[in-house]
């Protein structure tokens, strides 16, 4: 099938561009390389690249012509990147959106799916987390990952066209650098490289639901083939360790002993998180299937050829 990815050069992106080649689609990406990476795509000459913005009406109607499934990944990624830049955020990630909308309904696109986050929640209520737990976001990105969703599910109600928006929780994997806003994984695996200490803010019996790259592009997959469904779901590797598991996870994977600090909380971390991946699974068969173990074990081997 004929697919466009927005966001495509990005870390997730470029993992879903990889799987939709090798299962022979037509695969044009659309990215303005705001924090993407050309390189991400060197493997894959087959793939058409687009510079362009997913603001930019011409363009994004200019790449849908005849396209089955639009994967919308394109955004301003990160709390703290909302919280510096806010309306670069909500251009982006509201205006960019409706954009990517309004052309897929011109072009008459069977489906989008939509990349969202458990960042629409804000604080965590309840465990493990389920779809109807209440969104209160905490930062402008939460709150524009949540328009974004209503955007979606607002346009598969009133058109004939299928909105899936899928609600990430802590995703890894290769392509995931160390600018990755923050994220513990990249951070701690860079730092294990570079012979420096590892910062944990509290006890480290904090825990978090982490999700290998490979089964959010399954889910991706899997909810673009699906027929019928329109919705969103929390995407999860269903489990979740302690941030003290994970640096052991680390340290064995890799072979190195990184000394280890403990620093004050920081205010507004979340202690737990754990996705309920039901709905998912029911909807369209979503089984995550990388262990963490294996999932970083592959990752620390990516970090360790960047260097
Ligand atoms: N990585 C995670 O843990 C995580 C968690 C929750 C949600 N998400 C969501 O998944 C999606 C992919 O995130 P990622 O982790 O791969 O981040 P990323 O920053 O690597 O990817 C985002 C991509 O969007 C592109 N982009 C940004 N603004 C654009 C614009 N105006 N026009 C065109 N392209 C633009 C960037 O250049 C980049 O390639 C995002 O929608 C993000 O909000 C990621």
């Amino acid at each position: 099938m004929k697919v466009l990815v927005t966001g495509g050069a990005g870390f997730i992106g470029s993992n879903l561009v990889k799987q939709l080649l090798h299962d022979g689609n037509d695969v044009a990406v659309l990215d303005n390389l705001m924090s993407g990476y050309r390189e991400n795509l060197g493997p894959f000459p087959d793939v058409r690249f687009i510079e362009g913005d997913v603001r930019d009406a011409a363009v994004v109607s200019g790449v849908m012509k005849d396209v089955e499934v639009v994967f919308h990944l394109a955004a301003s990624v990160g709390n703290k990147r909302s919280i510096d830049h806010p309306l670069t955020d909500a251009g982006i990630n509201v205006i960019g959106t409706l954009t990517v909308l309004e052309a897929a309904r011109q072009a008459g696109v069977r489906k989008v799916v939509a990349s969202s986050s458990a960042g629409i929640f804000g604080e965590l209520k309840t465990l493990p987390i389920r779809e109807d737990h209440p969104v209160e976001p905490d930062t402008p990105y939460g709150s524009t990952k949540l328009c974004m969703e209503k955007l979606c599910l607002a346009y598969a109600k009133l058109y004939p066209m299928e909105a899936v928006c899928l609600r990430y929780f802590n995703v890894y994997g290769p392509n995931q650098r160390f600018d990755a806003y923050g994220n513990v994984i990249p951070i701690f695996a860079f730092k294990m490289y570079g012979h420096e200490q590892l910062t944990i803010f509290g006890d480290g019996e904090q825990t978090r639901d982490f999700v290998n790259v490979r089964d959010v592009v399954q889910a991706n997959i899997r909810a673009a083939l699906s027929r019928g469904v329109s919705g969103a779901f929390n995407i999860g590797s269903g489990t979740r360790v302690t941030i003290n598991h994970l640096v052991e996870l680390l340290k064995n994977v890799s072979g190195i002993d990184a000394a280890v600090v403990y620093g004050d909380p920081r205010p507004g971390d979340v202690l737990h998180s754990l996705a309920d991946i039901g709905a998912a699974r029911s909807a369209f068969g979503f089984e995550p299937s990388v262990s963490l173990e294996d999932g970083l074990r592959e990752y620390m081997e990516w970090v360790s050829g960047t260097g």
